[in-house]
């Protein structure tokens, strides 16, 4: 087996070039045929799926290239290690959510003021380090599986056209524009950002999607549904359907035909029932329209901007303090529409393990990477023992809590909605925790 790059990866801090193929003069390496960017220290494809960085997972005392990553377990490594030893075994994931750090030339605290990540690349080596990770991660995803980045508007461009290379711009679904916050970060002289976005592909056009809806709104209800009778609420359709019909929808009823070109929805006999019923509106000048009741299951389907999403944005929703962490109910909403129940759900940039505890609360099966050790830490806090209301402000367990955690692993796992006990693995490259200081050092000896 291949094990390309020892340690760190190297990774440009060069210019990027953007190439469109078929409009370059210079010949291109074979096989590229989308828009794709250059830099100095781009890898080929083959590169990226055979550069295996070696690293010692503790627990197992083994080469990190030998570890198993099974279902319900969390990794503290470099997800390069993670997804290569995922992507070298059986388990596919039916959906992989990532969110990356975006770029922002910034480094995050925890809201008890752990140091949790540092997010400050170069452009060019922050492209190269996604594309290599995302094309290891589209070999973890089963064929009919999904995949969404949630990404700032930093590197939404550039991610784009990676993904594009790396999936195939068919594969492409949505760019869904999420409301993260209010307006607080209004500055006068450009447009307030509120958005981040998520960036939806799947492997392949035969994918798996569970329609995902929410309850109308009033508002919705108000503009949609402007009719009331004895049944309740109610909008009218046209009983008539674009191209004509030669059988039984297009003959005339009662007297009439249908409009030219169209043809009835049903056949004369089903329009007499519903009419008989009183489901059919007659306009006062003899048009039949069909009344539509608001049943009370009825669910809106979500389209691409998602603004019942914000993160943590008052005193009771409860999280667990760590930096940048996402909206569970927007994560069960993905779960839910892009996986079944016993599938498996990968998060390598799971920061506090917010993907995690969703999938384990709709049933589904998790693999977390990470390689922060507050991450690690909020990750398994919380499947422990759950969330409170502004994370570790208030109740703050004591930061050396935190280490007892590694020490009993692998632990009976107790998420917020889900009572049952079961193994939770946990594996922790012991390079990477080296790094971490010596506080930690005991913890090399798991
Ligand atoms: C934006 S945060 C994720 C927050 C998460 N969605 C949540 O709800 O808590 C990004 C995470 O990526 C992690 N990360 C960055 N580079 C990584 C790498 N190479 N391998 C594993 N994790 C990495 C950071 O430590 C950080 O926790």
């Amino acid at each position: 087996m291949a094990t390309g790059i020892t340690g760190r990866e190297q990774l440009s801090e060069d210019a990027i070039t953007a190439h469109v193929p078929h409009r370059d003069p210079h010949p291109l390496p074979s096989g590229l045929s989308e828009p794709f960017l250059d830099y100095d220290n781009r890898i080929t494809k083959a590169e990226a799926l055979e550069a295996i960085p070696i690293v010692f997972a503790a627990r197992q005392k083994q080469a990190w290239n030998d570890v198993q990553l099974k279902p319900n377990s969390f990794a503290l490594c470099d997800n390069l290690a993670g997804l290569s030893a995922l992507a070298r075994s059986d388990h596919k994931a039916r959906l992989i959510y990532l969110d990356p750090p975006y770029n922002t030339g910034m480094g995050f605290q925890s809201r008890s003021l752990q140091h949790a990540y540092d997010d400050n690349r170069s452009t060019a080596g922050y492209v190269e380090f996604m594309r290599r990770r995302l094309i290891l991660m589209r070999e973890c995803l089963a064929d009919d599986g999904s995949i969404y980045i949630h990404i700032g508007h930093q590197m939404l461009g550039h991610l784009k056209v990676v993904m594009d290379d790396v999936f195939g711009p068919r594969n492409f679904r949505n760019i869904i524009s999420r409301r993260k916050c209010s307006s607080k970060n209004f500055t006068s002289n450009s447009y307030a950002n509120i958005h981040d976005y998520l960036l939806f592909y799947t492997k392949s056009d035969d994918y798996l999607w569970n329609q995902p809806g929410q309850k109308p709104s009033d508002d919705w209800i108000n503009k949609e549904y402007t009719k009331v009778d004895a049944r309740g609420r109610y909008k009218l359709v046209p009983v008539h359907a674009p191209g004509t019909r030669n059988g039984e929808t297009g003959r005339p009823w009662k007297g009439m035909n249908p409009p030219p070109g169209k043809h009835w929805q049903y056949a004369p006999s089903k329009l007499d029932e519903l009419d008989a019923d009183g489901q059919i509106y007659w306009s006062k000048t003899g048009n039949p329209r069909r009344k539509v009741y608001l049943g009370d299951d009825k669910l809106v389907p979500y389209t691409d901007q998602w603004d019942c999403f914000r993160d943590a944005h008052h005193q009771s929703i409860g999280i667990t303090g760590y930096p940048t962490e996402k909206n569970i109910d927007m994560l069960r909403m993905i779960v839910g529409a892009s996986s079944n129940p016993g599938d498996l759900v990968v998060d390598p940039f799971c920061g506090s393990g917010t993907t995690l505890a969703a999938a384990d609360d709709l049933g589904r099966r998790f693999i977390g990477m990470d390689e922060s050790f507050t991450a690690a830490s909020a990750t398994l806090n919380r499947l422990r023992f759950g969330v409170k209301p502004m994370g570790d402000y208030v109740d703050r367990p004591k930061v050396d809590q935190s280490f007892d955690l590694f020490q009993d692993l692998p632990v009976a796992t107790q998420s917020p909605q889900q009572a049952t006990e079961r193994d939770f693995e946990f594996l922790v490259d012991r390079e990477l925790l080296a790094s971490f200081g010596e506080q930690i050092n005991d913890l090399a000896d798991l």
